[in-house]
């Protein structure tokens, strides 16, 4: 990505929608219309925090036919690295913002005869704009929403008011769960499922659906939680002689990024495969981060996905 996909726009609205998530609406602020969009698509928000840039990818909620605005949702996260914390605590109405042009990489697959969706807490977010797309072309969905509570779920009246008793909702402080392995055991052949939320949630529905014979094809995830922290090391470019120091806290890109030192990225979530780069030699391990390189490459050590994935040693060389 680089800044010719970059778009300005401005804040039209901010509304808490639960606990510790905001709804954002945001439209153009040079008058030129936004982009259309696919349901399931996210745009990398960039926002321009005292000490360096941050770019977090987010969800659009709003339906994709209506280019007059998009609505974006934030979860506020605890010891967040900045971004979620930015979104709510700096940003509000009136406020301008770059954004990316949309990308999709959580669509619905067109050819499903049936769509199941999944979503746990703020994993609802690409399934909002899904869901008007679904409907809007008649096609047979329903939703299972898995929530801490009411109060920390987001969208959940709305959702019910809107798509009836396709919405299922779960609530966790009842002892509700989603009753996933029930849910896929009686859908028609031809059914594709969707899962977005906590990464052991995605795990599970993965795994089940896998025991469950459903074919790889027709699974599909979606998962936007940030790596853990790790320790600083060093990546030493090899096509350009320089040294950057990756600190704790942010990924390889970051830590390039910072350096004035372009690198391509479109995901920032180890999920497109735009960003990765052949290593040329590692002390210790890769922790490979990304679901993007197969068990294989990732095993043999020569690729590494710069937004996401780190090492367990001091130093990196890439082929940069
Ligand atoms: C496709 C996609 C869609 C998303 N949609 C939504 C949404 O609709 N709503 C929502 O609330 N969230 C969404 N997220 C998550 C969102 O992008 C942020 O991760 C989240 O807001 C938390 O960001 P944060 O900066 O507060 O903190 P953290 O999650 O603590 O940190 C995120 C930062 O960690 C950096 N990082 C990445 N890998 C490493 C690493 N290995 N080591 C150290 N640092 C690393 C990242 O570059 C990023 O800047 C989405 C994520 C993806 C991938
Ligand atoms: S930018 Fe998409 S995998 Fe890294």
């Amino acid at each position: 990505m680089t800044a010719s996909f970059l778009r300005r726009v401005r804040v039209a609205e901010v509304e808490p929608v639960a606990s510790r998530i905001k709804r954002f609406r945001l439209v153009s602020a040079d008058g030129e219309p936004l982009s259309e969009f696919s349901g399931g698509s996210h745009v990398t928000v960039c926002m321009q925090a005292p000490d360096r840039l941050i770019r977090n990818p987010y969800s659009l909620m709003s339906c994709p036919s209506d280019t007059s605005s998009y609505q974006i949702g934030v979860l506020k996260v605890p010891d967040s690295r900045g971004g979620s914390e930015f979104m709510h605590e700096n940003v509000s109405i009136g406020t301008e913002l770059e954004i990316s042009e949309p990308l999709n990489l959580f669509p619905p697959a067109k050819l499903a005869r049936k769509h199941i969706l999944v979503a746990g807490g703020i994993g609802i977010t690409p399934f909002m704009s899904m869901m008007s797309e679904l409907e809007s072309v008649g096609a047979d969905f329903e939703l299972h929403y898995g929530v801490r509570s009411l109060a920390e779920g987001a969208f959940c009246k709305l959702l019910e008011t809107r798509y009836g008793p396709r919405v299922h909702l779960y609530f966790q402080d009842k002892g509700q769960l989603v009753p996933l392995e029930q849910v896929l055991a009686s859908q028609p052949l031809g059914t594709h499922v969707y899962v977005c939320g906590p990464k052991p949630m995605i795990d599970w529905a993965l795994r089940s659906a896998t025991l469950a014979g459903w074919p790889d094809e027709n699974i599909h995830s979606e998962q936007f939680t940030a790596p853990p922290i790790g320790k600083p090391f060093v990546a030493r470019l090899v096509r350009t002689g320089r040294e950057v120091t990756v600190g704790g806290h942010q990924s390889i890109l970051e830590a390039l990024e910072q350096n004035g030192i372009d690198a391509p990225f479109l995901c920032r979530g180890g999920a497109c495969g735009q960003c990765e780069t052949a290593v040329t030699s590692c002390d210790g391990f890769i922790e490979h981060n990304d679901h993007y390189l197969t068990e294989a490459e990732k095993a043999d050590g020569r690729k590494i996905m710069i937004c996401v994935s780190r090492i367990s040693g001091d130093a990196i060389t890439l082929d940069l």
